[in-house]
């Protein structure tokens, strides 16, 4: 899934401008911090946070009830479904929400390894998060089929296709893999994968989690079965969401216990799904539609403004299609934005010798701003990335290290031992200013262990 770089008059201020809305980053400039640990999960814009409170204190009910904070309430679930629908491009009724991507695709794990058999394989790649891993091995060992793994290009971390050719056959059931890497940024050839997985009869599931705050997923020119994505990543609260094709919604065994209907949701059923048992977290859902309305919201803010003061609460159809075009203008100023970000980054670090990125150092556009890089120390060796971490940190720079969870890539790449990577990764609210700090702040780091060693 490439990121569209469209033709939306692009204008940085734009991204400084929208840093005041995110209340977590007010004051950190003036402290001297840079947050870049945006893979982690990005901050919470302010709209977000209203419509929580909103929820909880203006409508906080079950759905189905015949009072107005019930019926609102469902008022409310209807639009976040149809919103999350606008956003993935795909029915409302193939929206599944859950409380993480790891929870859903478990969840999902236990419907699907009932359709499998012996004899049967699955495919993983080396690339994914264990969210998009585990489940399936462990859905696998216990339906007695064989797990294969894709292997990954050292060089640049894209898919090594000829892999990708020998995993997956004609006795291939499910191919799960990720759109974009939360530890070197890459953007895989997800496309190829999902269209080789259909080829062969077998289900594609995609995680987009990462890709999610970067690039428009549009599940229908993916072709995929599932996708999955979590809002936390995307400036909304704690909480995931799934697509899951409609045919396969309906027939596919749903492992699931009472209270949980057997439809698909719509109005009329209070939004009753097959697939989501027991009560939902209605805040953390209208937090999330809330979530996407912002993002739609940068490339037009204006034309909802008047729709705002015209009182249009939730306009159906030309409402959505409006909100997924303005999806794609945002996203394509988001783009620009973030390959702005990864230039400088990919540029600035090439003066610091001791820094060495891991994954594509070329195409911008074919990598989210995230990075994951190993420091050498003057004798050579690399400096411990938790030690290194401290070191930025203590210097204002707040980004994590470790494997994140990408443990078959830090493998790959030789890295796990050594204790995985720093990764420094933006999201459009950061600015090149940022940018510049935490390279100035390598180089810092970089020579004074260079002095430290002379003077030893
Ligand atoms: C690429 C990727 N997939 C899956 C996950 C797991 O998502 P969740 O925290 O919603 O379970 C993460 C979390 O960091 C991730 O980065």
């Amino acid at each position: 899934m490439k990121k569209d770089i469209g033709g939306v008059p692009y204008d940085q201020n734009l991204f400084k401008s929208i840093r005041s809305e995110f209340p977590a980053l007010r004051g950190l400039e003036e402290r001297g911090i840079v947050l870049c640990d945006g893979a982690a999960g990005s901050q919470m814009h302010q709209s977000a946070i209203q419509a929580m409170v909103e929820s909880a204190s203006r409508r906080n009910s079950n759905v189905g009830g015949s009072f107005s904070f019930s019926s609102d309430n469902l008022d409310a679930f209807t639009h976040a479904r149809r919103t999350m629908g606008a956003f993935l491009n795909c029915k409302e009724e193939e929206v599944v929400f859950g409380s993480s991507a790891t929870a859903l695709n478990f969840h999902m794990s236990r419907s699907i390894g009932r359709t499998l058999g012996r004899g049967d394989n699955v495919v993983v790649t080396c690339l994914d998060h264990a969210a998009n891993v585990g489940p399936w091995e462990t859905m696998a060992a216990e339906a007695g089929a064989e797990l294969r793994r894709i292997k990954v290009r050292h060089q640049d971390c894209a898919l090594d296709m000829d892999s990708v050719r020998s995993c997956i056959d004609s006795r291939t059931r499910l191919v799960a893999c990720s759109a974009a890497s939360n530890l070197v940024g890459v953007i895989p050839q997800v496309q190829e994968v999902v269209s080789m997985a259909r080829a062969h009869g077998a289900l594609s599931y995609v995680d987009a989690v990462h890709l999610a705050p970067h690039a428009l997923i549009d599940v229908r020119q993916l072709g995929c079965d599932f996708l999955v994505c979590s809002p936390y990543k995307f400036f909304g609260p704690h909480l995931a969401l799934l697509f899951l094709r409609e045919g396969l919604a309906r027939s596919l065994p749903a492992y699931k216990i009472r209270p949980a209907t057997d439809d698909l949701p719509s109005f009329s059923n209070c939004q009753g799904s097959r697939w989501e048992m027991g009560t939902q977290n209605y805040e953390g859902i209208a937090g999330a539609a809330a979530a996407v309305s912002y993002i739609a919201s940068l490339s037009g803010r204006q034309r909802e403004e008047k729709e705002r003061s015209r009182g249009t609460q939730e306009p159906p159809s030309e409402g959505l299609s409006l909100l997924r075009a303005s999806l794609r203008d945002s996203y394509s100023l988001i783009s620009q934005h973030e390959s702005l970000l990864s230039d400088r980054f990919l540029s600035g670090v090439r003066s610091i010798p001791a820094v060495k990125v891991h994954g594509p150092t070329a195409d911008q556009h074919g990598r989210t701003p995230t990075f994951a890089i190993s420091m050498t120390g003057a004798d050579g060796q690399p400096i411990p990335p938790h030690v290194l971490c401290e070191s930025l940190v203590e210097d204002g720079i707040w980004c994590s290290s470790g494997n994140f969870y990408a443990l078959d890539l830090t493998e790959t790449l030789g890295l796990e031992e050594g204790g995985g990577v720093v990764r420094v990764s933006f999201l459009h609210y950061n600015v090149l200013e940022d940018v510049d700090r935490v390279l100035r702040s390598l180089d810092k780091i970089s020579k004074r262990r260079s002095a430290k060693a002379r003077t030893q």
